[in-house]
């Protein structure tokens, strides 16, 4: 098969790396790619939301499948376009990416299908939602309706910031169109964890769950990032949480999409916060999880290809999900200065001093230059261990974390820590 890998970052090095790996493929392109993915598949200079350059290229190179790592191409219609000119597209139509593309509609879905999460008003007027934060109980969360690059949810701790949150995004349109209307909902406390169904439409096979690590400082403090790090599995999701979690909140996902008339095909992430009443949805994403992949698809033992084939044919059903009996855990190595203001151009030294069978290198934020491979995005290498225990595995992931260095190289030294005290 010819696979059309889209996007550019760690994920998508992940996807492809597994994908490489399967005897179904002849070749592999990446649309925009980056260097580390250069060594595995045939990069194509076409931003990953470019979807008439990307559906011309997929139809010269006749294309068996298409698979888009980032969320804007799907909530944009690349699946439907693609599927309009006959290609197959591993991922969900425009209607069913609306799930993540606006938060009100995925709000909507789940009380209507009563699946399990935080309390909600939506507001598309300015000031009813100003006099609602006036009397409303803190903290409470503000969220933008629309994509907005994972910056479009703030954590109000009081009145103040509440109102900065709705002037932000309602009045000075900091995410343009997707702050028009804005969801308040209720602060969850619990610990978060990530889970991956991959559907059919109507059958769903789970993958691992994972944890990501969203702060950008050890201990989980400071500003929320895109992510820094995470490990699978989560020995939080025991048995029993992820029995109930699959037949109470991703089960009724996949049928309610069905009955919507928005049958969902790819992946589905659902971000979950496990609370003392249960897992309640934080969030639904339409594609994989970045950092999560980086720990994901190497614990999957399966042909990633040919369970993405049966998802886009419909024969998920009786499909058995192989995964590997090891933990994997992903430390992301960021410029300075992110997720704020950063340099890019930074040369990355000991990217091949590597020969750990047990380690994989993915890059993100990276480009070729005359010097070699250099910095070029906030998040820049994600490193990966794979071991029969954790600690090996994340001793293993910081020794290598050492070698590689880049001027204002920063990372977080405490991934996992929440497994260690699951697990004590
Ligand atoms: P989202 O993009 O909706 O997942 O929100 C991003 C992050 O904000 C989540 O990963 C949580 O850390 C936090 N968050 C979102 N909604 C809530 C909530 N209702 N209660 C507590 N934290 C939340
Ligand atoms: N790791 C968070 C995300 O991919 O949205």
């Amino acid at each position: 098969m010819k696979i059309f890998v889209i996007g550019g970052g760690a994920r998508e090095h992940a996807l492809v790396w597994k994908i490489k790996q399967s005897p179904l493929v002849e070749k592999i392109w990446c649309a925009p790619g980056n260097p580390g993915i250069a060594q595995l598949a045939e990069c194509v200079d076409i931003a990953a939301d470019d979807i008439p350059a990307l559906l011309k290229f997929a139809k010269e190179q006749a294309i068996d499948l298409t698979v888009p790592g980032p969320e804007a191409p799907l909530v944009k219609g690349l699946a439907d376009e693609f599927e309009a000119h006959g290609l197959s597209v591993f991922g969900p139509s425009m209607d069913a990416a609306e799930l993540e593309g606006s938060k009100s509609f995925a709000k909507y879905f789940m009380d209507k299908y009563k699946i399990p999460t935080a309390d909600c008003i939506v507001f598309q007027d300015y000031d009813e939602a100003l006099e609602y934060v006036r009397q409303a109980d803190y903290p409470c969360v503000v969220k933008a309706d629309g994509l907005a690059a994972g910056k479009g949810v703030v954590v109000a701790h009081s009145v103040q910031e509440a109102e900065e949150a709705l002037q932000r995004m309602m009045v000075s349109k900091e995410f343009g169109e997707a702050g028009g209307k804005v969801v308040i909902e209720e602060f969850l406390e619990g610990e978060e964890v990530s889970v991956f169904a991959v559907s059919d439409g109507d059958n769903f096979v789970m993958l691992v769950p994972a944890q990501d690590h969203k702060a950008v400082y050890d201990n989980d403090e400071g500003p929320n990032t895109g992510g820094m790090g995470a490990y699978a599995p989560a020995p939080l999701m025991n048995r029993d949480l992820l029995k109930s979690v699959k037949r109470e909140i991703v089960e009724p996902s996949i049928r309610g999409m069905s009955l919507e008339n928005r049958p969902y095909i790819g992946v589905l992430y659902v971000g979950l916060m496990i609370t003392p009443k249960g897992a309640k949805v934080l969030e639904y994403n339409c594609r994989f999880g970045d950092p999560e992949t980086q720990v994901v698809l190497p614990l999957l033992a399966s042909d990633l290809v040919d369970l993405m084939q049966k998802a886009v044919t419909r024969q998920i059903i009786d499909y058995q999900v192989e995964l590997r009996k090891k933990w994997a855990l992903t430390v992301v190595v960021a410029s300075g200065g992110y997720p704020g203001t950063y340099e890019t151009g930074k040369k990355i030294s000991g990217l091949d001093e590597i020969n750990d069978p047990d380690i994989i290198v993915f890059h993100s934020g990276t480009k070729m230059s005359d010097e070699g491979v250099v910095t070029s995005g906030g998040r820049v290498i994600s490193v990966t261990a794979l071991h029969e225990d954790l600690r090996t595995a994340r001793e293993k992931v910081y020794a290598t974390v050492q070698k590689i260095t880049f001027d204002g190289a920063h990372y977080r030294k405490d991934i996992g820590y929440k497994a260690f005290r699951h697990l004590r």
